[in-house]
């Protein structure tokens, strides 16, 4: 099983493309705020918390989502708690050597007036989900003061919830300029937009066609537990630029091809994605090792931190130690992960910058053919 201890597999900065927020809040923090807050969590003290929200075994997508239900309802709906989770975010990934990071969630999940259905029978309050945007932000934005690495988010459409969506992309928009960089759509994969609808024209598919018009960036995640079929829509009917994981697209192998040569990037989150049974639980005959061997564009990710009890170093332990991965190579995905990111070109290239410094890679010629 995945190892959360003791050397780092790669002791140089990092960059992470997909952790949700929601799935990285330190347990002390939960029982803190729940105890500020008086209101009841499922098991007592930390301890105990730990053992119920933590996955240790392979399990199903469904338990997985399960988990969220023991903590959210104590950090939804307090604007302490959600900058403080925020903040403290930037810190863990700080110390996980990650120098740049995009943070994802749903608005909604964290508020609790504006939004139908309330989630996690809240009492109605005073938080809307673009208060819960304005709170994340100032949290990173301390956070990224304080900590030296650098955070923007991702806002998540709900599969389930399509009524939302439209409301998500106008926050995109709104919040541009305050560090939100693009639009993700999460959740049950089964409920394809296709058989999905949704309510009137508020669908994901509309969600996205204004995404693509107001040049919000889009990732989707797709063909994780579902097939290749929900990447292909991912790709063609919602114009997602990058895909969550994606390692079901392999049964098809056309669209494979084809997404190698577009160079489409795919966020892989190896441990996630055993963890979930989105994957066979032997390392050694993960998708991923596919990819790889056909230099693909991809990056390595924690996905939910908390809930699989892990860092960003357990997944680049797991790819060393069952699918051979090299410092050569946690080098490229790292570079391709800064060429995928969706900061602007002006700040993407300063990053890479960097990153070359780090990897010792500051050879002019080569700078030059990579930036231009
Ligand atoms: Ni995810």
């Amino acid at each position: 099983m995945a190892e959360t201890n003791g050397k780092p597999a790669f002791d140089k900065p990092k960059i992470e493309l997909h952790v949700h927020l929601d799935g990285a809040i330190r347990i002390k923090t939960i029982v803190e705020v729940a105890k500020r807050r008086g209101i009841t969590l499922p098991a007592n003290g930390e301890d105990k918390m730990r053992e119920l929200v933590i996955m240790h075994e392979p399990a199903t997508l469904t338990e997985f989502l399960g988990k969220f239900k023991h903590y959210m309802h104590a950090i939804a709906g307090d604007r302490e708690a959600i900058k403080r989770i925020a903040y403290e975010f930037v810190e863990t990934k700080a110390e996980e050597g990650v120098m740049y990071v995009e943070a994802r969630y749903s608005p909604h999940l964290l508020a609790n007036k504006g939004v139908d259905p309330l989630p996690w029978d809240q009492e109605p309050g005073d938080i809307t989900p673009a208060d819960v945007v304005a709170l994340v932000n100032q949290g990173f934005k301390e956070g990224e003061k304080a900590f030296k690495t650098k955070v923007r988010s991702i806002l998540c459409c709900m599969r389930h919830m399509p009524n939302w969506s439209m409301e998500v992309v106008e926050l995109c928009k709104k919040y541009r300029q305050d560090g939100v960089v693009a639009i993700d759509l999460a959740g049950d994969e089964s409920l394809s937009c296709e058989s999905y609808p949704g309510h009137n024209t508020h669908t994901h598919t509309h969600t996205h066609q204004e995404a693509v018009r107001s040049e919000v960036h889009r990732t989707v995640h797709a063909g994780e537990v579902g097939s290749a079929s929900a990447v292909k829509e991912a790709v063609e009917v919602l114009k997602a630029e990058r895909i969550g994981h994606g390692y079901n697209t392999l049964e098809d192998q056309t669209l494979y091809k084809q997404l190698l040569q577009q160079n489409m990037h795919f966020e892989m989150c190896p441990v996630s994605s055993t963890l979930t049974g989105a994957c066979d639980p032997d390392f050694t005959k993960h998708p991923l090792i596919t990819f790889k061997k056909d230099k693909a564009n991809y990056s390595l990710n924690t996905d939910d931190p908390t809930i699989f009890n892990t860092t960003l170093n357990s997944d680049y332990q797991v790819v060393q130690k069952y699918m051979d991965f090299t410092e050569e190579e946690f080098k490229r995905l790292n570079i391709n992960a800064a060429e995928s990111c969706f900061l602007s070109a002006k700040e993407k290239k300063e990053l890479l910058e960097q990153l070359y410094e780090a990897y010792g890679m500051l050879d002019k010629t080569l700078l030059s053919s990579v930036l231009l």
